[in-house]
């Protein structure tokens, strides 16, 4: 949500700065701009509204210097327009500022400045954070910084450049993500590693409270307050070309594509053939304590709410112990009973999720123990919570999420794997789990082959304007995730529903018009889930079924690989994918930047 970049150093700027602005795009992008030191002193800055490449039009030929700052917005205050978007300068055009997070109290300190004949440029709450460090009398540009933040209230990641401190960018954060990147003789700061991953892997991530200041060959690190702060930069995991489109057409598609890899490396050193278990070295849970738990509650937004909600039906199911998922967003504002016996688990591909880290702390502040099965490592929500599974599937950039979502699935399999073997689950049972979980990137791929078919039923299937989702336990997380991912980018209404439900309501809805996605797995339900598609034909329904078997009440089956019982949601959902990524292709959408979306919401 709101992507920033900064650098300083020897290099030509601009160029610099719209690469790591192109990379930041999944984060927002109805607006970009861009502000440099010019040579003859003085700053530059040239903002637009759009996508990043209309902002590069807009830059002239002619902007040349060395250290820069830029933004890519998501609106939260103030409509998409040129004004609007960062950086924000002060009237003298001396202090530059860009911000990622939300001032809580910015109506109020505006209405103060402009008592005080501040002529405000933008209708953002991030323009008084300018204002502010360009009305503080302190001497250093740090100390300005540090007088203006004790007053703002909020969540903030910023970059601060200032005319009369040409060799710095100081930049602040709390709440919303600030990484420096650590050159030779060069100095960069981003909202995430993506913007300067091809120009240095030494990275240091700033905590909530800690400030920093770069110079071109120096940084350092202090709290708000001005204590000094060690740092010691990281190698980060992964190589440029992993950001990269890598041949497809969309991130999208690459992503859907990596599946198979992804899932292999979630597993990659974890399985114990041995005692048929699985060891995850960062859960710090010991056996004793996992013995202990009575319930699980998992927390989440979005899809990884969805993968909470299979990751709880797997630890029921496997660990016999009772669990649920919520959307963290709900959970922290209805003053949850908070019980010691309870696992909390925090789920976000990101790790940044503003509603999801609230949650954590929120729980932690009543003493819970919290895990976090998290995607990014080092990121906000796997450094708050106790310990946790890291779902390694990768950088995802497309702003919908599909390799992440399967990952979290499975790594969820794996602690209610784990958590089962401690309890009750046999080793017989932890074998065939086992097994299951070893044949899943082939099955993955196997599904990956039929996307020719897939396409050809999307293009029927685009036409409708409405389509329903149905699916039975363990197939009703994969119907919501599916009716999510179709609604998130080819804009087509879709509901989904417990196929059991249908005759309480939503059968209304079922006409020739309104096509239905049944997902029918060869389990238990099998029959009950052909009574609900009996329903819907009798209704002249049209249904396109995802089973082991050919349907024949459905007009279309895409036929999977059949797994263990518990792990066929995980399969189940690779075609669904497809469909609604060929659905919107066909419709022409911005597949990898949906409207109004952003990949990761650091604000509430
Ligand atoms: C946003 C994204 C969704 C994502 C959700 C949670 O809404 O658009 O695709 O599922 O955030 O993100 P997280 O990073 O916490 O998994």
């Amino acid at each position: 949500m709101c992507g920033i970049v900064g650098y300083i150093g020897k290099r030509d700027v601009a160029p610099l700065l719209l690469e790591g602005l192109q990379r930041l795009e999944y984060r927002g992008y109805d607006s970009a701009g861009i502000v440099i030191a010019g040579k003859s002193g003085g700053l530059k800055a040239v903002k637009a509204k759009g996508r990043v490449r209309e902002l590069e039009a807009r830059v002239p030929k002619r902007f040349a210097g060395t250290t820069g700052i830029a933004h890519t917005r998501w609106a939260t205050h103030g409509a998409p327009s040129d004004e609007n978007a960062h950086p924000h300068l002060d009237t003298e055009g001396k202090v530059a500022v860009v911000h990622n997070g939300i001032v809580d109290n910015a109506s109020e300190l505006r209405a103060k400045l402009e008592a005080d004949g501040v002529v405000f440029a933008s209708e953002t709450d991030s323009e008084v954070i300018t204002h502010l460090i360009a009305r503080s009398q302190a001497v250093s540009l740090e100390e300005k910084v540090r007088e203006a933040l004790k007053i703002v209230e909020g969540t903030y990641g910023i970059a601060v450049m200032h005319a009369d401190f040409p060799d710095r960018i100081v930049a602040a954060r709390n709440g919303s993500p600030v990484v420096l990147g650590i050159g030779e003789k060069e100095m960069f700061v981003a909202s995430d590693v993506a913007a300067l991953i091809s120009h240095t892997r030494q990275v240091v991530t700033l905590d909530d409270g800690e400030m920093a200041t770069l110079k071109a060959d120096d940084f350092r690190t202090y709290t708000t307050s001005g204590t000094r702060t060690t740092a010691t930069p990281e190698t980060v995991e992964w190589e440029a070309a992993s950001y990269d489109m890598g041949g497809h057409d969309t991130y999208m598609h690459k992503e859907i594509c990596e599946q198979p890899e992804a899932v292999d490396r979630v597993l990659r050193g974890r399985i114990d053939d041995k005692f048929s278990t699985v060891h995850l070295g960062g859960l710090n849970l010991d056996a004793r304590e996992a013995r202990g738990i009575r319930r699980v509650k998992i927390l989440g937004c979005g899809t990884s709410y969805h993968a909470g909600m299979i990751g709880a039906s797997l630890i029921e199911g496997l660990a016999r112990i009772p669990a649920d998922s919520e959307p963290a967003s709900e959970f922290r504002y209805r003053n949850p009973v908070v019980d010691p016996d309870t696992l909390y688990i925090a789920v976000s591909q990101s790790g940044e999720t503003y509603d999801v880290l609230a949650a954590v702390q929120e729980l932690k502040r009543k003493g819970a123990r919290v895990l976090g099965v998290v995607n990014v490592v080092g990121s906000a929500i796997a450094r708050e919570t106790d310990g946790g599974v890291y779902v390694h599937a990768g950088p995802e950039v497309c702003v919908v999420s599909t390799k992440c979502f399967t990952n979290t699935v499975v790594a969820f399999a794996l602690l209610a794997l784990h958590l089962g073997r401690i309890r009750d689950l046999s080793v017989a049972d932890g074998k065939r789990i086992i097994e299951g979980l070893r044949a899943l990137p082939e099955q993955i791929q196997e599904i990956l082959t039929q996307e020719e078919d897939i396409k050809k039923l999307a293009a029927d299937y685009a036409e409708a304007k409405s389509m329903m989702f149905i699916g039975r336990v363990r197939g009703y997380p994969v119907a919501l995730e599916a009716s999510l991912k179709l609604k998130e980018i080819s804009y087509i209404h879709a509901e989904a529903y417990p196929a059991s439900e249908l005759k309480h309501g939503p059968l209304a809805l079922i006409e020739p018009a309104m096509p239905t996605v049944a997902i029918v797995p060869d389990d238990s339900l099998l029959e009950k889930n052909r009574a609900a598609m009996e329903e819907i034909k009798a209704r002249s329904g049209r249904i396109l079924a995802v089973a082991h078997r050919e349907q024949e009440k459905a007009d279309h089956t895409i036929l999977v690989p059949k797994n263990e019982d518990e792990l066929d949601p995980i399969l189940m959902g690779i075609p669904l994918q497809l469909l609604a990524y060929h659905t919107a292709l066909a419709l022409g959408r911005d597949i990898d930047k949906p409207r109004n979306l952003a990949k990761s919401v650091t604000v509430e």
